[in-house]
């Protein structure tokens, strides 16, 4: 049985509008006070000691691609029962993950836990579920006939990465879990001799508002027996992405994404974030047709991308188009910040 209707996509005239002033991008106090009252995740050394082998086992043979994917959490609790979430399913990061490697590049998948993840992402969740590739012959489990090509194609494709090591699956699920995850990457990444190889596409949705840790519930809020309202007071997020481009890895090549809902702010939204944080390509999308337009906004440029009804019925993912692109920016930043 197939899920064929999708929840996923309120009317449009229900999402939420955010032309709300933005606060200013994060300097080096707010990284300091970001840190140092917002607890490391325990887990974090051990992710490190990965992604330092992984970046050694790359660097200098190939280039090496960041990619953040699927939306952060904001805990209500300590011991969480109730959480604050966004829509994003991750299709955007899995998808362009896909084709980096297909175009030779390491990538480093910075995910949210349980999103959808590179080359599974066509056999999970309820929309694909793998259950429905499968019948039964001679009493064996066995992929239908029908299935069997494409299926053949995806599973070469993903034995090969995993063969070569060209993957990194890292996860979070909190906000505050991702930015330090992001640091921590950034740093390393950072320390490469040829920066501008690097290559960061920032496909997350991350939270803008959060409860900093010290004023976070340690238990479930009770409900009093009904009749309370719960009032519950967010700070904003600090804007990480300057000190990303200034601080943490100078040199590389970002790409970041912004979302709106409303198409009239979209491109000067994107040009303020492009001004704010002087990095190389912002590409803009709206949360109504994100699966089939986007638009590249650089310095000197203003490209919109459209997946024609054809390829999109011949099944054709608007990434294919995106990746080719931000690898032909990516090649003139290469050359044109390489020593001649
Ligand atoms: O996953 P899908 O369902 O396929 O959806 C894909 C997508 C719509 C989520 C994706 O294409 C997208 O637009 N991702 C960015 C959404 C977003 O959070 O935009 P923003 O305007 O809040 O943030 C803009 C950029 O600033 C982001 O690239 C983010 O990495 C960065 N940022 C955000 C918040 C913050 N505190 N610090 C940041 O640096």
């Amino acid at each position: 049985m197939k899920a064929n209707v999708s929840t996923s996509h309120p009317p449009p005239e229900s999402a939420i509008d955010r032309n709300a002033p933005e606060y200013p991008p994060a300097e080096g106090e707010a990284e300091s006070h970001y840190f140092e009252t917002n607890p490391k995740p325990e887990y974090l050394d051990e992710v490190e000691g990965r992604v330092r082998e992984f970046i050694k086992l790359h660097d200098g043979k190939r280039r090496i691609a960041l990619v953040t994917s699927g939306g952060t959490t904001v805990p209500l609790e300590n011991n969480t029962v109730r959480f604050i979430d966004n829509f994003s399913a991750g299709t955007r990061g899995a998808t362009s993950t896909e084709l980096l490697l297909e175009q030779g590049y390491a990538v480093i998948f910075l995910h949210r836990q349980f999103s959808l993840l590179p080359y599974s992402r066509h056999y999970s969740h309820t929309t694909n579920c793998f259950l429905d590739y499968m019948v039964e012959r001679d009493g064996q489990v066995t992929i239908d006939d029908k299935y069997q090509e494409e299926m053949m194609k995806v599973l070469k494709q993903y034995q090969n990465v995993q063969k070569h090591k060209l993957m990194l699956l890292v996860p979070f699920t909190t906000v505050n879990q991702y930015m330090w995850t992001l640091r921590m990457i950034s740093l390393q990444l950072g320390q490469l001799s040829a920066p501008q190889t690097t290559l960061f596409y920032l496909a997350a949705a991350v939270s803008d508002f959060f409860i900093p840790t010290y004023r976070v519930s340690e238990h479930k809020i009770q409900s009093e027996g009904g009749g309370e309202k719960l009032m519950v007071n967010l700070d904003p997020v600090p804007k990480f992405l300057k000190r990303l481009v200034e601080n943490w890895t100078p040199g590389a090549m970002i790409v970041s994404f912004k979302l709106e809902t409303d198409s009239s702010i979209l491109l000067s939204k994107s040009r303020k974030a492009l001004e704010r944080y002087n990095h190389q390509l912002v590409i803009g999308n709206l949360l109504q047709t994100r699966k089939h337009e986007v638009t590249f906004v650089t310095n000197d440029s203003v490209q919109k991308y459209t997946l024609s009804e054809e390829d999109e019925k011949s099944g054709k993912e608007i990434e294919a188009i995106i990746i080719p692109q931000v690898i032909r920016i990516h090649n003139e930043w290469i050359s044109s910040n390489s020593k001649k």
